[in-house]
């Protein structure tokens, strides 16, 4: 069950976070004309309130109205005592929800309707579909007009819009992930079409938030017309992540990461005992909307550019990628026990396949690990060119240990509602797809951990693996596996896909790694990575031939792009 507060998505900000907010917002606030009315749709406990009406001067918060809206009765009891408590100001605090305030199309409820806004401050909750439930996220979607996967967030987002005038103020944190996902490209069709982008902040893995989401504050302006669209815009841009190597050399000694967006410029900084990297600069926007929002500094940006205009290809010109199977029942389908199972009830070998997960990823070969026998009772075949699931025989041993964990299996409804066997594995992918020599990888990893598999192993759903669509070319693939490994390419993936999650750990989706760029097939360099990814794929190698022929991968694949080996500087 999820909890309340994953239901509710009640992760409140932060005081320290939310004063940067409101710091923000504020000179906006002083400069508008007349009374202005300050909003924060889901207001908790207030805490966004508050700061705001700390960083108004006493004069303009004598013609402000700080309006809030908390549909949880708890939360909007503390905020009316804080808010009541606070110097004698306008207020207008409503105990609802937010979204049947503002869905004029909901006739018959009975909720207020609150005037426009001139600001609004949120941190609005941040509820997945899965959370919602399938019938709760459709109904947003047709209220709100949202399409994919809806979250709370998108709902609020078009909400807060609506309860916008045009011209007025919006700061808002949210999770960093629309930024550069695929399925963000809604979001940001959205914020660019509906709004003049004023600034954006990206915290990534600092860590101001409880949440596990990773926060970016976006800061807007409501467009007025057509006038006001073609005015040039240029979106300032702060990117704060705690640096990989942790070198404290020539880095700037700061109180806090707050105090980094405060001020933010480019360079190393030291908070206590962490570093970071800020990166400070202007978003280069594509009209394409599909394209991600990568927040590099012009020198980062001209990197990213000189690789991607050396390439001939990228990855997913000439190969496959595609994510491993998923059992929906791993206990019962993926085991390294199967030899102490009684006999009558062992599946045949035949009917067992080694399977691959994201313990067994190392850099260049599989790691050598203690669940080295762990194998997948694969429960499909080819028949007539066709994938389809294993008709077992009755008196198998296979069937009977199938029928043992009946109930478990049949447990998972949705297969026989898919009009599927009860005991099918829920997502096998192609069976004949195992045998071909492949490379694997982990979907999350601090670096890069791409290997070989010649063993025609499965593949589990924690890992991707990359076939060539010519499957005889083995030296594509022992190029792709060198470039994929090299220092320039983890540089070029943090800078082109800055989608971190904690602890350094970087996601590796498909749409990512599809876009890796290919150096010239028959240039010197390709042929010498193929070369040395050969002795490493192969037999034996000591630990220092590795480090010396990885250290020659990495200066042949800069050489392949015309960029230097080093780490790149974040100086602009
Ligand atoms: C992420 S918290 C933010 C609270 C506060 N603004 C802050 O920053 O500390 C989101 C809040 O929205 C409230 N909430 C969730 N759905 C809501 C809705 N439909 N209408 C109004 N409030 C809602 C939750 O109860 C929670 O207090």
């Amino acid at each position: 069950m999820p909890t309340i507060q994953k239901q509710t998505g009640a992760h409140f900000t932060p005081p320290d976070l939310a004063a940067v907010v409101a710091e923000r917002i504020a000179p906006h606030v002083e400069a508008m004309r007349g009374a202005a009315r300050i909003l924060d749709p889901a207001c908790g406990d207030g805490n966004l309130l508050v700061a705001m009406a700390s960083a108004l001067s006493a004069a303009r918060l004598r013609r402000c109205t700080l309006s809030g809206v908390e549909e949880d009765a708890e939360s909007f009891a503390l905020l009316r005592r804080r808010i009541e408590a606070l110097p004698a100001l306008a207020t207008d605090l409503v105990c609802g929800d937010f979204l049947d305030i503002v869905d004029d199309a909901s006739l018959y409820s009975s909720a207020p309707r609150l005037p426009l806004s001139d600001a609004i401050i949120a941190n609005p909750p941040y509820v997945r579909t899965q959370v919602l439930g399938a019938a709760r996220a459709q109904a947003l979607a047709s209220r709100f007009d949202l399409r994919g996967r809806v979250d709370l967030y998108q709902a609020f987002l078009v909400a807060m819009t609506r309860q916008l005038r045009p011209g007025g103020v919006l700061g808002v944190i949210t999770s960093n992930r629309f930024l550069t996902t695929r399925g963000g490209a809604s979001i940001r069709h959205f914020l660019r079409s509906r709004y003049e982008l004023l600034e954006i902040v990206d915290l990534g893995d600092t860590k101001l938030f409880e949440a596990a989401v990773l926060p970016a504050l976006v800061f807007a302006r409501k467009r007025c017309g057509e006038r006001d669209s073609l005015r040039a815009e240029r979106t300032a841009f702060v990117r704060i992540y705690e640096s990989v190597d942790g070198i404290r050399d020539n880095a700037e000694q700061v109180s806090s990461v707050t105090d980094l967006v405060r001020r933010p410029r480019t360079g190393r900084f030291i908070v206590r005992d962490r570093s970071y990297d800020v990166a400070a600069g202007t978003l280069e926007m594509d009209s394409d909307d599909a394209r991600p929002w990568t927040l590099l500094t012009s020198k980062e940006n001209s990197w990213v550019e000189q690789v991607r205009a050396k390439a001939t290809c990228r990855i997913a010109d000439v190969a496959r990628i595609r994510v491993g199977i998923k059992t929906t029942a791993d206990s019962v389908f993926i085991r390294d026990d199967w030899e102490e199972l009684p006999q009558a009830v062992r599946p045949a070998a035949h009917h067992l396949k080694p399977v691959l997960s994201h313990d067994d990823a190392a850099r260049w070969r599989r790691r050598v690990t203690s669940s080295a026998a762990r194998m997948v009772l694969y429960t499909h075949e080819v028949r007539n060119g066709k994938r389809r699931a294993i008709r077992f025989d009755e008196r198998s041993a296979t069937w009977r240990y199938l029928l043992a964990n009946r109930e478990r299996l049949e447990s998972r409804t949705y297969v026989v509602d898919a009009g599927r066997h009860w005991y099918e594995i829920w997502v096998p992918q192609d069976p004949q797809g195992w045998s071909v020599p492949k490379i694997v990888f982990p979907d999350i990893s601090p670096e890069p951990r791409f290997f070989l598999d010649r063993g025609g192993s499965v593949v589990d759903g924690n890992c991707y693996w990359i076939t060539t669509r010519d499957l005889a070319d083995e030296e594509l693939l022992l190029l792709i596996l060198g470039v994929a490994n090299s220092s320039v390419i983890a540089r070029f993936h943090e800078l082109a896909f800055p989608n971190k999650l904690y602890s350094q750990r970087r996601r590796y989706l498909t749409q990512y790694v599809g876009e890796y760029p290919l150096p010239a097939r028959d240039s010197r360099e390709a042929k010498q990575i193929v070369k040395a990814v050969r002795v490493l794929t192969g037999a034996a190698v000591s630990p220092a031939e590795i480090a010396s022929l990885q250290l020659e991968i990495d200066e042949l694949t800069a050489a392949a792009f015309g960029v230097g080996a080093e780490r790149c500087a974040f100086e602009d």
